[in-house]
C-alpha cells in the first residue's frame, strides 16, 4: 500500500474506506519531470502536488489533510475540492427557472456556498485511472439533489503533463434545466504548504474589472474597474501588499474574495493569472476557458486544526484562484449563464501550470525575479 517512490509523506490505506457506500482511495498522478499529485476520489479534492523548486527541492503547493477521516471532518471543507452545482453563492439560496421556484441550503450567512451542504466536495465520485498520468472521475448527481432540477452526469479528468501542467477537464450533461458552475477550490502555497505566510508570493490577474459585492459576498451587479484600487494585479505585485488598505470592499471581504473579469481572448484557454514565490522558485500561470477568477486569500482560515504533514493553517497562509462564472448569475440576466439545458454539454478547462524562473544568457535571474525588487515592493 505504502509507496516507496512517491513525492508526498501521505499513506494510501488511510484513504481507503467506504463512504455512503463507495470505495474512497487515493490516486497518484507522476511523470518524468518532477511532478507528482495525488488526488481522492472524496470529492474529487487534489490532497497534494508536488512540482519541482529551486535548487533541486521539491515543494507541495497545496493545502491538504492526511486522511479521509481528516477531510470527513468539517474543518474547512473545500481544499482542493470540486466545487458544484454552483461554486460560490447564490443570493438567499433561491432562485426561478423555466417558471418554477428552487430553494437551495443556506449555509453562508444568508447565501448559498459552493452546492450547499453537501455539495460535489462532499460526494463520493467513481474514479477510473486510465494511465499514470490521467484521472477520470465521474459523478451522477441526482434529480433534486440540494435542492437543484435534473438529473446532472459530471466528469472531471486530471492531467498531469510532462510540461508539469495539471490540466483540469469538466462536462456536464442534464435531463432537466438546471445551474452548473464549477471549479476546483485548491489553496495554494508555493512556497510549501504549512508555510505560515505567502508574503513572498506575487501576483498577476489578468483583468481590468472586478465585481464588487454587498457585505455578504454577492455581487452588487456592474463589474469596476480594478485601475486605481487594491485589486490592481495587472502587473505582477506582492500578493498581500495592499490587502490591509481601508476599502469598502476589502473590509467586506476580511481581504481579497472577489471574482476578478478575465480579459477576453479566444474562444479556448486564456491566460488567466501568474503567481510566483521568490523563496522556492515556483512560478504557476494559470489558463482557462472560464469567464473569471474568484480570487481569495484564505480569510477565514485561523490555524485551529492540525492538517497534512502536522501543519496548522494560519489566516492568510494560502490563496485560491478558483476559475468559473460569476457568482449569483442567476440573478443577474446580463452576466454569461449558468444554466445548463438537456441536449447541451458543459465544457470547462483550466490548466495549472509550474515552472522555475529562466536566467539570462548572463547568468542573470530575471529582474522581476529578484528579491530586492519583491522586497521593494513590500
Ligand atoms: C469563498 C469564501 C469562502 C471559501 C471557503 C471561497 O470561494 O468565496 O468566502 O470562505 O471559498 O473555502
Amino acid at each position: 500500500m505504502e509507496n516507496p517512490d512517491s513525492l508526498n509523506r501521505l499513506q494510501r490505506q488511510d484513504f481507503i474506506k467506504i463512504v455512503d457506500g463507495k470505495q474512497v482511495d487515493l490516486f497518484t498522478l507522476k511523470n518524468q519531470h518532477g511532478a507528482e499529485v495525488a488526488i481522492t476520489n472524496y470529492g474529487a479534492k487534489i490532497v497534494s502536488l508536488v512540482v519541482p523548486g529551486k535548487r533541486k527541492r521539491i515543494v507541495d503547493v497545496v493545502l491538504g489533510k492526511n486522511s479521509i477521516d481528516e477531510y470527513l471532518n468539517d474543518q474547512e471543507p473545500y481544499f482542493g475540492a470540486v466545487c458544484g452545482r454552483t461554486a460560490n453563492r447564490i443570493a438567499k439560496g433561491y432562485f426561478r427557472l423555466d417558471g418554477k421556484e428552487y430553494h437551495l441550503a443556506i449555509n453562508n450567512g444568508p447565501n448559498n456556498l459552493h452546492g450547499g451542504y453537501k455539495g460535489f466536495n462532499a460526494v463520493v465520485w467513481d474514479a477510473r485511472q486510465i494511465d499514470s498520468k490521467t484521472l477520470e472521475l465521474s459523478y451522477l448527481s441526482p434529480d433534486g439533489e440540494e435542492g437543484y432540477p435534473g438529473n446532472l452526469s459530471v466528469t472531471v479528468t486530471y492531467t498531469l503533463t510532462e510540461e508539469n501542467e495539471l490540466k483540469i477537464n469538466y462536462q456536464a450533461t442534464t435531463d432537466k434545466a438546471t445551474l452548473v458552475n464549477l471549479t476546483n477550490h485548491s489553496y495554494f502555497n508555493l512556497k510549501g504548504e504549512g508555510n505560515k505566510s505567502i508574503r513572498y508570493t506575487q501576483l498577476e490577474i489578468n483583468a481590468d474589472y472586478y465585481l464588487p459585492t454587498n457585505d455578504v459576498s454577492i455581487p452588487l451587479g456592474l463589474p469596476e474597474l480594478v485601475e486605481d484600487t487594491p485589486f490592481d494585479f495587472r502587473e505582477i505585485r506582492p500578493i498581500l501588499m495592499q490587502i490591509d488598505f481601508e476599502h469598502t470592499q476589502l473590509i467586506f471581504g476580511n481581504g481579497y474574495d472577489h471574482t476578478y473579469i478575465l480579459r477576453k481572448g479566444g474562444d479556448g484557454l486564456n491566460f488567466c493569472a501568474k503567481a510566483y514565490d521568490y523563496e522556492s522558485g515556483v512560478i504557476m500561470e494559470v489558463f482557462t476557458t472560464e469567464p473569471s477568477v474568484h480570487f481569495y486569500t484564505g480569510n477565514f482560515l485561523d490555524g485551529s486544526f492540525i492538517a497534512k504533514n502536522g501543519h496548522r493553517y494560519p489566516r492568510r497562509s494560502a490563496f485560491c484562484l478558483e476559475t468559473q462564472h460569476f457568482p449569483d448569475s442567476i440573478h443577474h440576466p446580463d452576466y454569461p449563464t449558468t444554466v445548463l439545458k438537456p441536449g447541451e454539454t458543459f465544457r470547462s478547462e483550466t490548466v495549472y501550470k509550474f515552472s522555475l524562473p529562466k536566467r539570462f544568457k548572463t547568468g542573470e535571474e530575471n529582474s522581476l525575479y529578484r528579491k530586492d525588487n519583491i522586497s521593494h515592493n513590500l
